[in-house]
């Protein structure tokens, strides 16, 4: 019998896309699904004139794959996972590997690889971006483990990854759980990123008064800039058109306006509170998403709580040019939270993460793939060491030159009542990293008085305590 290349586990959506981009670039591949039925589709639908073999238990798919086995699980991230492994241990040989590449929790990664490793098998966690199109064509690939174990992937990750100019979107990103860890930093740029696009929206909209062709007409002419062409804003542009088949009303504005989440976003925000980085703009997203699911209490709230309304009066072009440098400022904030965050994580757990390297892979197949990914990988390639990017040559000039217009919407936005939770969140990080003295001197004095947490002086060293007594006691 001739044996299979690689293996997938798991045909959902994004596992029988990759299934199918891993045969296509040559590796036969075996396919096991939990239900029968799924199997039984795949093969009718979409495997016809492929090497494509089907197995209807694990011993089967086990026995059809070549040595070492590789194996790729793309089942729900928690549970399904540790099911899956626990049903594939005991018919693996040494050497073979599972990869996960689901969303799972990163600390859950470094468990599985902790009791597979000493057992002779070899584990990888895959953060996998690209929804079902990139699985099809080209995903970015974001695999963390033992580094010895990706060199028998390479081969077939190079080749299925999305390609861009400086290569395939994949690299080694680090050891244990590095992998899903950058996988779920990519999530929180990602809500970052859908979070700025529509606070954009709703002030193109409801405040410069741009209709949905208008609204497509800006977002196709931001996408051909430098500094804004992305995947995100390119689907943008051709969401405002689509009208409903039924009323002929944009589809958008029939949508109920309260975002789902699956969770990564919120871990982002977790990890960054644990490690002590502060990323606000991804944590305003998440909050956004949160405040938008209340959306009964909301409905009930705007008929009792007034606020100001109204339309910008002055340019509408000048409005929306204003609008989109603020969009920017707010994303390289946004980035520079999401690289730091990343940094940090790589000090903590040693992972000698390589940011130039990342930001090159996300440049294709990933849901946040953007053009502006290129000047990123330029900045940490040029200083590895670079504090935060917002120090980087080109994105320090860009916010110094647009700041005005940065500032300008935000203030536009809230005196007509409208949130900008995520751009106000971008100007107060870059506020108040750029200044050299912030107000937590009193907080300082505080904690001092009411917990004698002690304080740090300015102009001597040492460590201080007062005992603070109010002013008409200090006066006696
Ligand atoms: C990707 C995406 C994907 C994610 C969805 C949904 O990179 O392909 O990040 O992994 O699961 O975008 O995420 P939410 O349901 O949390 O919005």
């Amino acid at each position: 019998m001739t044996l299979q290349s690689f293996g997938v586990i798991g045909l959902a959506v994004m596992g029988e896309n990759i299934a199918l981009n891993v045969e296509r670039n040559g590796f036969p591949i075996a396919v096991y699904n939990r239900s029968r039925e799924k199997t039984d589709a795949f093969m009718a639908e979409r495997a016809p004139g492929r090497n494509v073999k089907a197995a209807f238990n694990l011993e089967d798919f086990v026995a059809s794959l070549e040595r070492p086995r590789k194996i790729l699980v793309m089942v729900q991230a928690g549970k399904p996972v540790d099911a899956v492994i626990a049903q594939l241990k005991p018919l693996l040989d040494e050497g073979d590997i599972i990869i996960d590449g689901g969303n799972s929790w990163f600390e859950d990664t470094d468990r599985r690889t902790q009791e597979l490793e000493p057992a002779g098998l070899r584990f990888l966690g895959m953060g996998v971006s690209g929804g079902e199109e990139g699985a099809l064509n080209g995903p970015s690939l974001m695999p963390g483990g033992t580094e010895s174990s990706y060199e028998y992937l390479a081969p077939i990750f190079t080749k299925i990854a999305a390609q861009v100019d400086d290569g395939p979107c994949v690299t080694y990103v680090g050891p244990g759980g590095a992998g899903h860890y950058v996988k779920m930093v990519h999530n929180g740029i990602e809500y970052g990123d859908m979070q700025l696009i529509a606070e954009a929206y709703d002030l193109l909209k409801s405040v410069a008064g741009l209709d949905h062709n208008q609204l497509h007409e800006v977002f196709t002419e931001w996408n051909t800039t430098d500094e804004l062409n992305s995947f995100l804003i390119e689907i943008t542009a051709n969401i405002f058109p689509y009208l409903d088949p039924g009323t002929k009303k944009p589809l958008v504005e029939l949508i109920v306006d309260a975002a789902g989440q699956k969770g990564t976003g919120r871990w982002t925000v977790q990890t960054a509170l644990e490690l002590g980085v502060a990323i606000p703009t991804i944590t305003a997203a998440v909050n956004a998403r949160i405040m938008s699911s209340i959306r009964t209490e909301r409905i009930a709230a705007s008929k009792e709580l007034n606020g100001p309304g109204g339309k910008y009066q002055g340019d509408t072009k000048e409005f929306v040019n204003m609008v989109r440098d603020a969009l920017y400022c707010s994303k390289i904030c946004s980035y520079a939270q999401g690289m730091a965050l990343l940094s940090a994580a790589s000090k903590t757990y040693n992972w000698n993460l390589n940011l130039g390297e990342l930001a090159r892979i996300w440049k294709g197949g990933c849901i946040i793939r953007a053009g502006f990914l290129n000047k990123i990988k330029k900045a940490f390639s040029e200083n590895a060491a670079l504090p935060n990017l917002l120090l980087a040559p080109e994105f320090k000039q860009t916010i110094l030159d647009r700041q005005t217009a940065w500032r300008e919407v935000i203030m536009t936005a809230a005196k007509l009542g409208i949130p900008v939770p995520a751009f106000s969140a971008s100007l107060d990080y870059f506020d108040s990293y750029r200044r050299d003295r912030l107000p937590q001197n009193l907080t300082q004095a505080q904690r001092d008085y009411f917990g004698a947490h002690t304080y740090q002086r300015t102009d001597k060293e040492g460590t201080f305590h007062t005992e603070w007594v109010p002013i008409t006691e200090a006066k006696k």
